[in-house]
Parts: structure tokens; C-alpha cells; sequence
């Protein structure tokens, strides 16, 4: 049965971001820059991983709380293997209304129908440039733009909901600002347009890097005329607008500009089966011994329960040079 719980400011649990994987085929200069991630780097070998039998009792824990939502991420959630069968054994849960994938869609037309028919409802793809000499040097791996949309195509195509996501990087992409706009315009699909983000302490954050939303608003807006749709439900990370005279949408995740910690509902499992409360947390709460250890789904429950009610987290409404310092950890590995 489900009972919710809400953290210290009436927050409730609704969704959950699970990490598959904290590799990448990608080295974005602000998520895993190459100089850090280098072939040195140490990802988690397999059985620090989750496995999918973990995951699932994790998820049905986290719905007799209140989660709906489902979204996997990494790293890219596509290098884990045989991902649809964990997409199958969650939509299986009671509760869970709606399963999502971030990517960043190379390998999306290999996978895309099999991920559909075991019950992926949406994925969000992130494309920083439409320009390919702009989108190899951001993504660190010299990958060009075509692989990309192909893989937008090929979700599209197999009836998934498509969003694309443009981290907005002074200096680096902010010059496509408006080609994205124009050409996802065209396409008829929805781009969310994100503020660099200080997560994580590898990717040299710096405030003057960042495009805020009412910049970036200003530029598209006076091409392209927006007006502002009605958020879908409490907690929503973008705020959306419309195309004036279209039914296309365009939406700006503004986290460090405009914050929206009084209604986030969110958690976090790292891949190695880590629980965050926020995506700036510093540690996260160990489910992985808790699962190996001959623990029952009422003991996972009660942990995950406990975890929430004491949940205090708004980093992005405190955000300042003091919290800044804080030991953070990194994007790949949570997942955003
Ligand atoms: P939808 O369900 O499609 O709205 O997905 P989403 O936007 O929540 O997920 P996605 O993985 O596409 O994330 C888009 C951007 O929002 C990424 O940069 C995330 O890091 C950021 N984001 C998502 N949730 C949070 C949050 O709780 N806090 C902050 N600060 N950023 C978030
Ligand atoms: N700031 C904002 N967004 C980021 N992402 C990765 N790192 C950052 C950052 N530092 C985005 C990715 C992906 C989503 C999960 O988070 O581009 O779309
Ligand atoms: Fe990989 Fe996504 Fe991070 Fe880029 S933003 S390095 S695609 S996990
Ligand atoms: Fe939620 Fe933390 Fe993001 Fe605030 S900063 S919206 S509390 S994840």
C-alpha cells in the first residue's frame, strides 16, 4: 500500500533518477572534462554496479512511497547492457506511471524499438550545437552532429517523446542559441535550453560562464516570439513556453538563476547504489549493503522513508561562494 512521505519542507518523493552506468563514450567539457576523465580514470567495475534484480526492489520501495516518475541516466545509460530489460521488469511496478531515459543518442538507433516496447516512455537527448565543429570540441570526443540526430530520428520514429537538452556554456556554444532554436523549430521538437551548473568540482565552474535564462529567453524571443504554457505538474524542472502561432515548445532549465528547490521532489541512486537527496549533496546514504545483506523491502522502505523525512536540501536556493566549496560530487556519476 502506498504511504507518502514528505521531507522537512512538505516536500513529497515523486521521482527518482537512477544511474546505470558512470561511463560515457562522451568527454563534455563541462561534465567529464577529457584532462580528468582520462584512460587512467577509474570507473566502477561490474559488481559495484546495481544489478537490475536491485534496482527493481530499490523502485518498489521508492512507489510505496510516492515515486511515479522513473528517469535513467549515467553517464550513458545506453552503455549499460541489456538495458530494456530493466525498462520491462520497472514497468512492471505498481505506481510507476512514467519511465524516462537521459542520453546522449548515438546509440539510440540501435536500441530505441526494443526500449519502447519494453515500456520507455520518453527520452530527453542532450545536443549542445547544431554546428559539428562546435559540438566536437564540446563533447571532447570529436563526435559530430549526424550520429546525434540520427538517433533523435530513430526514437522519434519508434514512438518515444523527444526532448533534446542544450547545456548553454558562455563563450563555448552560446552562438547557437538561435541556430538550435531554428532548427528544432523546424523539426517540431521541444529544446530546453540549461544553465551551466556548478555540480561537481571537475569542471571549473564559473559564474561568468553561465547564459541565464533571461538571456537566453531574450535572444530566442526576439526571433521567435514565446509565450508562456502552464506548467504540467508540481515540480517541474523546465519552465516551458510556445512558439507563438506554432504547437511547438521550447523550455529554460534555470537552476542557477532562478531556482526551484521549494518544489523538488527528486532523488537520486548513483550506480553504485548511492541514495542523494539533491544533486549537490556531498554523500549519499549506502542502499548497496543494505540490499546485500539479507535486508527485506520493508526494512528498504522504512531506510528510504527515514532518508526522505529528514531531507533539508535546497542547494540552489542557497547558492553562493560559501556552499560553492562544498565537497560536490561529479554529473557522470549521479546523473544530473
Ligand atoms: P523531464 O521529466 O523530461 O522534465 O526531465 P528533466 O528535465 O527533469 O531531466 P533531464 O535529465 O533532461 O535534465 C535536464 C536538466 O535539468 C539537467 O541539466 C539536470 O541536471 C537538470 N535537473 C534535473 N533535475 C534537477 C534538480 O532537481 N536540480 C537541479 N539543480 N537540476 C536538475
Ligand atoms: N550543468 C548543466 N547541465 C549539465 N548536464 C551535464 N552537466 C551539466 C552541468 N554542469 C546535462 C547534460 C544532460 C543532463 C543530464 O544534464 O547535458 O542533458
Ligand atoms: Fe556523457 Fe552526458 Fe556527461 Fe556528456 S553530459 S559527458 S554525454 S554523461
Ligand atoms: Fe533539488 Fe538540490 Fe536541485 Fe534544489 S539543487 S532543485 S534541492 S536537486
Amino acid at each position: 500500500m502506498t504511504s507518502f512521505v514528505k521531507d522537512k519542507y512538505n516536500r513529497p518523493l515523486r521521482d527518482i533518477r537512477i544511474s546505470v552506468t558512470d561511463q560515457c563514450n562522451f568527454r563534455c567539457t563541462y561534465c567529464m572534462p577529457a584532462e580528468i576523465f582520462g584512460p587512467n580514470f577509474k570507473f566502477f567495475n561490474n559488481e559495484k554496479l546495481l544489478t537490475f534484480e536491485e534496482i527493481t526492489r530499490i523502485t518498489t520501495s521508492l512507489a510505496e512511497l510516492g515515486v511515479e516518475k522513473v528517469r535513467l541516466t549515467g553517464g550513458e545509460p545506453l552503455l549499460r547492457k541489456d538495458l530494456h530489460l530493466l525498462i520491462k521488469e520497472i514497468s512492471k511496478i505498481q505506481g510507476i506511471t512514467d519511465i524516462a531515459l537521459t542520453t546522449n543518442g548515438v546509440h539510440l538507433p540501435k536500441h530505441a524499438r526494443l526500449l519502447r516496447e519494453s515500456g520507455l516512455a520518453r527520452v530527453n537527448v542532450s545536443l549542445d550545437a547544431i554546428d559539428d565543429e562546435i559540438f566536437r570540441r564540446m563533447n571532447g570526443r570529436s563526435v559530430g552532429v549526424k550520429p546525434v540526430l540520427k538517433g533523435i530520428r530513430a526514437a522519434i520514429d519508434a514512438g518515444l517523446d523527444v526532448k533534446v537538452n542544450m547545456v548553454v556554456k558562455k563563450g563555448e556554444n552560446d552562438s547557437q542559441i538561435i541556430p538550435m532554436a531554428s532548427y528544432f523549430l523546424e523539426q517540431g521538437i521541444q529544446l530546453r535550453f540549461i544553465e551551466f551548473m556548478d555540480v561537481g568540482s571537475t569542471n571549473g565552474w564559473n559564474f561568468n560562464q553561465v547564459v541565464t535564462k533571461k538571456e537566453i529567453y531574450k535572444i530566442v524571443n526576439s526571433l521567435y516570439p514565446l509565450e508562456a504554457v502552464e506548467s504540467s505538474y508540481f515540480g517541474e524542472v523546465a519552465k516551458r513556453y510556445q512558439y507563438k502561432r506554432t504547437n511547438v515548445e521550447v523550455g529554460f532549465i534555470s537552476s542557477v538563476s532562478e531556482s526551484f528547490c521549494s518544489s523538488c521532489t527528486r532523488a537520486r541512486i548513483s550506480a553504485d547504489g548511492k541514495l542523494y537527496t539533491c544533486l549537490f549533496a556531498g554523500s549519499g546514504y549506502d542502499l548497496r549493503t543494505l540490499l546485500r545483506t539479507e535486508s527485506s523491502t520493508q526494512d528498504i522502505t522504512d531506510m528510504l522513508r527515514n532518508v526522505w523525512s529528514n531531507r533539508d536540501d535546497r542547494y540552489s536556493d542557497e547558492r553562493c561562494e560559501e556552499t560553492q566549496k562544498r565537497p560536490k560530487i561529479e554529473m557522470s556519476y549521479i546523473g544530473g
